[in-house]
């Protein structure tokens, strides 16, 4: 990739990452500038970058480089994408708020380049209003927020606050610097996760849908420049910064969300596990166990990419679907009945290999040429990446 980048590295624990990433930058020959704060040094010393970009290490303030310009400037000249990683809950703060007290505060004050961030923290740093607040900020000014993401954090704490890790990092980048402007012009509207069909207050009828397919492709459209609309079923996932979100919980409330935004929209992917099904009554009170056993009757909810798909003007639709057998015959099925550009297939195995819930899938993508295309098992960011990439040429060429 024959891109520059500053890489800020600010000091948390999650700073012997950035070394890990420095070295996948530089092997996905991204030419890379570390600037270090003074923290930082305290975790990494900086040969260790100097020696991995192969580029001087940079940190302090505003010395004179060797044009006789002074830093911060000559940098953010040079520099495609400023990257900083990890992002302290600090500097996120003073980035926020204009603060430019040290090298890397002040090129990211003086860059009109494209900032990403990868915060990195301690739970409690993460979930307080005020970094909250900041990331808001940031978001709103285009800054490109990756991660954090959930797990064992450094502080003895389990829980968000993870920096990303270094190769879903670089994806990202490359994502970024590659595709930001493939859809500024288009509204992409896309359903996720399950729904929940009640038959009392309770209890409902619902699968094991996590939601991950679908906000990796509104994380994927918000890369490609696109506005985002998420539809989504009850998840456990943050949703990506920037897409308007609306959180449903039925078959029925997820098709009324849908059917607003349909004709606003250029795009539309139905990501969303909807349930076939739903209780034919809801019962207002809790049903009492009586011992014996009890019949629940179904009826049908709307389908939702079938019933919009009859309102298609020049939209781009694309379903999803999860077979246990016959893959190939039942997603060309569906592309036809439901009137559809693609369809992104996946056998479902109860074998351990289910995709639900899942960071990665294995799918297969159908035309309406009938041709087909499998792909190996890859992130469901790269999925959502490729599936969006698709949808390019769909736009060129609709009869792909
Ligand atoms: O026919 P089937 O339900 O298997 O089709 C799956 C595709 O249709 C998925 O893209 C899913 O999001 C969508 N769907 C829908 N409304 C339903 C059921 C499925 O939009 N009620």
């Amino acid at each position: 990739m024959n891109k520059t980048l500053v890489l800020g590295v600010s000091g948390g624990i999650a700073a012997y990452k950035a070394a890990e990433l420095t070295r996948l930058l530089t092997k996905a020959e991204y030419t890379v500038h570390c600037v270090l704060t003074e923290h930082a040094k305290k975790f990494i010393g900086p040969i260790t970058f100097a020696t991995l970009s192969g580029n001087p290490v940079l940190s302090g303030n505003f010395e004179a480089s060797e044009s006789g310009k002074i830093q911060h400037i000559t940098l953010s000249e040079i520099a495609d994408l400023i990257l900083v990683a990890p992002a302290t809950a600090n500097i996120i703060g003073k980035i926020a708020h204009g603060i430019a007290d040290d090298l890397l505060t002040t090129l990211v004050l003086a860059s009109q380049k494209q900032v990403a961030v990868c915060p990195a923290m301690n739970l409690f740093m993460w979930e307080n209003p005020a970094t909250q607040e900041n990331i808001q900020i940031l978001q709103n000014r285009g800054i490109e927020i990756i991660g954090p993401v959930s797990g064992n954090l450094a502080c003895g704490y389990e829980g968000m606050g993870r920096m990303e890790e270094p190769e879903k990092i670089l994806e990202e980048i490359h994502a970024l610097l590659v595709n930001h402007r493939i859809f500024s012009d288009k509204k992409i509207l896309i359903t996720a996760g399950p729904t929940q069909e009640p038959f009392d207050p309770i209890r409902f009828l619902s699968n094991p849908s996590s939601g991950k397919m679908g906000y990796a492709l509104a994380k994927a459209a918000l890369q490609f420049g696109a506005k985002v609309t998420l539809i989504s079923g009850p998840v456990n996932l943050q949703p990506p910064y920037g897409a308007a979100i609306i959180k449903v919980k039925t078959a029925d409330e997820m098709f009324a969300a849908a059917e607003q935004k349909f004709l606003e929209s250029d795009i539309f992917i139905s990501a969303a596990a909807v349930s076939d099904w739903k209780p034919s009554l809801f019962h207002s009170e809790k049903e009492k166990k009586s011992g014996s056993s009890k019949i629940l009757e179904l009826v049908p909810t709307p389908d939702i990419l079938a019933l919009l798909s009859r309102r298609k003007k020049n939209q781009i639709l694309i379903g999803f679907a999860a077979e246990t057998e016959n893959l190939e015959k039942n997603a060309l099925k569906k592309l036809q009945e439901k009137n559809l550009d693609l369809v992104v297939g996946n056998l479902i195995h109860w074998d351990g290999k289910s995709p639900f819930g899942a960071d990665e899938n294995e799918i297969t993508l159908f035309y309406k040429t009938k041709l087909s295309k499998s792909l190996p098992r890859m992130s469901k960011l790269k999925i959502a990446q490729i599936i969006l990439k698709e949808v390019e040429q769909l736009l060129i060429n609709p009869e792909r």
